[in-house]
């Protein structure tokens, strides 16, 4: 991708560690829904990467749909408060449902998605996050699937964004100081 070192401080996850995440996350996945139907639902746009090379290593039947929440409140933060910009397509009633996420950081969002989802008459629903930051989380969500826990420190590429730059690194990283502050 684009040529970004000035802007990072140090590699986080190499292209070789996440698809090794991924497979691990299939695997646990194939094992516990084997035998079912599984709806993925993604959360734009950071959840793309995954999205993409997570399906993609799954053997279980899988249906793919997307959401795109904006949580309102300021800057980087967010607030709790989740407004839906773009619905599901799938009617969730008896579904399998699997959220699908970059990151849970403070964990607001999905806590709110969790429990949104959940009225709407699922069979289930997980969630598979592939970082977490234990340490930024401000609600307890039970996540069964995690690919990796981080360090609450500021991480883009593979989908995660700084000011929507970043998304299409094939790695993760740390940013370095100089570009947010
Ligand atoms: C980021 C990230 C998660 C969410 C986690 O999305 O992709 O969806 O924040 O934060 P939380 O745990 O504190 O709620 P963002 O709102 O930046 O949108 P994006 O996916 O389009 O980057
Ligand atoms: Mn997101
Ligand atoms: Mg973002």
């Amino acid at each position: 991708a684009q040529d970004v070192h000035g802007d990072l401080d140090h590699v986080l996850m190499t292209t070789e560690q996440i698809q090794d995440t991924i497979k691990d996350l299939a695997a646990q996945i194939d094992r516990d829904y084997e035998g079912k139907d599984v709806l993925l639902v993604a959360v734009l746009k950071g959840a793309v990467m995954v999205m993409a090379d997570l399906s993609r290593a799954l053997h279980s039947h899988v249906t793919l749909d997307f959401m795109a929440v904006s949580s309102y409140g300021s800057g980087t933060q967010s607030s709790g408060v989740v407004r839906i910009l773009k619905d599901l397509d799938a009617d969730l009633m008896g579904r399998h449902v699997l959220i699908v996420e970059d990151i849970i950081d403070s964990g607001l969002t999905l806590s709110w998605l969790k429990t949104n989802l959940e009225s709407r008459g699922p069979a289930s629903v997980e969630i598979c996050a592939f970082l977490r930051k234990p340490e930024a989380m401000k609600v307890e969500i039970d996540v069964k699937y995690v690919g990796q826990d981080i360090p609450n420190e500021f991480v883009v590429g593979y989908g995660l964004d700084f000011d929507e730059k970043y998304r299409n690194l094939d790695f993760i990283g740390t940013l370095a100081p100089h570009v947010y502050s």
